[in-house]
């Protein structure tokens, strides 16, 4: 073996032109690798500091908080952008805005038709009691029978089932069918915001560029419809000190909730609501799909979950 130039060895590790690789992911590999040797050169990298960040990657992998890291560096969000890119470009920029689905997402949830308690019956009082309603619609207003609407948000310490061995399975997630009309309904309680895990590896990234890891209060949803695109999205609690400063970057026109307090209880029976509370409006509005694979529940951002 003889001795090696920078450039030398990049292009011994670049994998490319080896017959039997995906030229994909040759390509990707090599355009990222060379993107880092020039950071390490560029910056002066040192070696202590090289294999401290490996430790630090090592150990965010390990702790299941690459999906974390990837929302409060932006990625996320720069895939969605990306995504209103294309479809401004395509004309296809009519519905309710894309949002960040985040790596929290159980399938699976319990399904019900119409609507649902999405708390639990009978368990104590853990926030502002709300019922958010609505229609699915497509671009021309026309409902929408049969979607199916997931529902997932934190509880009142903004922590989220699965990921909780404090919480019940499925706790605070839940799948809704809207009816004939398209519509849909759920209670449940006005969740908070929440921070990312202390005294964790994005924590210490995070305290180290000298950011804060919040989010503010949030719904997430993923609606599904025959022939209509797959929608991810999540729509904020107003009055969040942090909406605009999201550690997610995920708050976005058309998202913000508009809250009816003082509703009567009059009608919402069946879903135990005794007093006055706080109604929710919201109809999804869906784009067409351009084809069988835009509709498939699997379009949402498919990702693996450790
Ligand atoms: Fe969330």
């Amino acid at each position: 073996m003889s001795d090696l130039t920078q450039t030398q060895l990049l292009q011994r590790v670049k994998h490319s032109n080896r017959p039997n690789g995906n030229p994909r992911v040759q390509k990707i590999s090599a355009r990222i690798v060379g993107d880092l040797f020039r950071a390490i050169d560029e910056l002066d990298i040192q070696p202590d500091e090289f294999w401290a960040g490996v430790d630090w990657l090592s150990r965010l992998c390990s702790g299941g908080q690459a999906g974390l890291i990837t929302a409060g560096l932006g990625f996320d969000r720069l895939l969605d952008i990306r995504l209103d890119e294309a479809d401004e470009r395509a004309g296809r920029n009519a519905g309710t805005p894309r949002a960040i689905e985040g790596p929290l997402y159980i399938a699976g949830a319990p399904l019900s038709k119409y609507e649902t308690r999405v708390d639990e019956a009978g368990e104590a009082q853990r926030g502002e009691t709300m019922v958010m309603e609505g229609r699915v619609v497509d671009v021309n207003g026309q409902p929408v029978a049969g979607a199916i609407i997931d529902v997932w948000h934190a509880n009142e310490l903004g922590r989220y089932s699965h990921f909780d061995p404090d919480q019940a399975e499925y706790a605070l997630r839940r799948r809704i069918e809207t009816d004939a009309q398209g519509r849909y309904r759920f209670r449940s309680f006005l969740p908070p915001g929440y921070a990312i895990p202390p005294n964790s590896p994005t924590s210490e990234l995070f305290s180290a560029i000298g950011r804060h890891g919040n989010r503010p209060a949030h719904i997430h949803f993923l609606v599904v419809a025959p022939g209509l695109r797959t929608l991810t999205t999540q729509v904020n609690v107003p009055g969040d000190s942090f909406i605009d400063d999201d550690f997610a970057f995920a708050t976005r026109d058309g998202l913000i909730l508009k809250l009816e307090k003082n509703t009567s209880a009059k009608g919402y029976e069946s879903l135990g609501v005794k007093e006055p509370f706080t109604r929710v409006p919201f109809d999804f509005v869906m784009q067409p799909a351009a084809d069988e694979s835009e509709a498939a529940p699997q379009a949402r951002v498919a990702r693996a979950l450790a």
